[in-house]
């Protein structure tokens, strides 16, 4: 098993994060940061988010650097549901370590969050990402349709989920 650490994302991290971000590579993934200065601001609202129990995010850290970022999104009406995202700079991919990083992820959601019902949504197209749910035991439900937005379309996309 690969080793690595999450621990929280920093303001110190933008710069790695914008970098990971900027790829051009990352088709299926919603990126809503324009600027290194977006990503600053966006970091520098983590600890309030984490208080108040909307998202409680992490830096995947591998060989003593940041290699990408995973997260935890708590529905805001429905408190026992929470939606997990991750993205591994391109130079890491292939070695496990999203994987890894859902398998902590699901941890600290299940057993300190008191999540009861976990999702993961990815595009249809997105098979690595498909394939992290299915290697961690997650139940396909089926496709949602229209259910979120990249470069200014509407997007159809897979649900997996755990439930405890
Ligand atoms: C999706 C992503 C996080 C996977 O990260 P990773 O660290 O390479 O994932 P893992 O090494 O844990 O591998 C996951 C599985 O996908 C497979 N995989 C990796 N790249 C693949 C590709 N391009 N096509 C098909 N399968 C692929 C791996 O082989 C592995 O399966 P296996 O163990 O059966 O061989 C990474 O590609 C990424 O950051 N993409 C851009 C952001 C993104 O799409 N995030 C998810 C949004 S839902």
């Amino acid at each position: 098993m690969v080793q690595i650490e999450l621990r929280p994302m920093r303001v110190s991290d933008a710069e790695r994060f914008y970098e990971i971000l900027s790829n051009p590579n990352f088709t299926y993934f919603e990126v809503n940061i324009e600027s290194l200065e977006d990503e600053r601001e966006w970091l520098r609202e983590e600890a309030k988010r984490r208080e108040e129990n909307k998202e409680h995010n992490y830096a995947i850290v591998f060989d003593d650097k940041v290699v990408g970022g995973c997260g935890i999104a708590i529905d805001q009406r429905r408190k026992h549901i929470a939606e997990i995202g991750y993205f591994v700079d391109e130079q890491y991919w292939g070695k496990g370590i999203a994987t890894e990083a859902v398998r902590r992820l699901e941890k600290i959601a299940f057993d300190d969050l008191d999540i009861v019902r976990l999702e993961i949504r990815m595009e249809p197209e997105n098979t690595a990402s498909e394939r992290i749910a299915q290697k961690l035991g997650y139940h396909k439900e089926g496709m949602v349709r229209k259910a979120y937005r990249r470069d200014g379309e509407y997007r159809d996309c897979l649900l997996y989920s755990k439930v405890r």
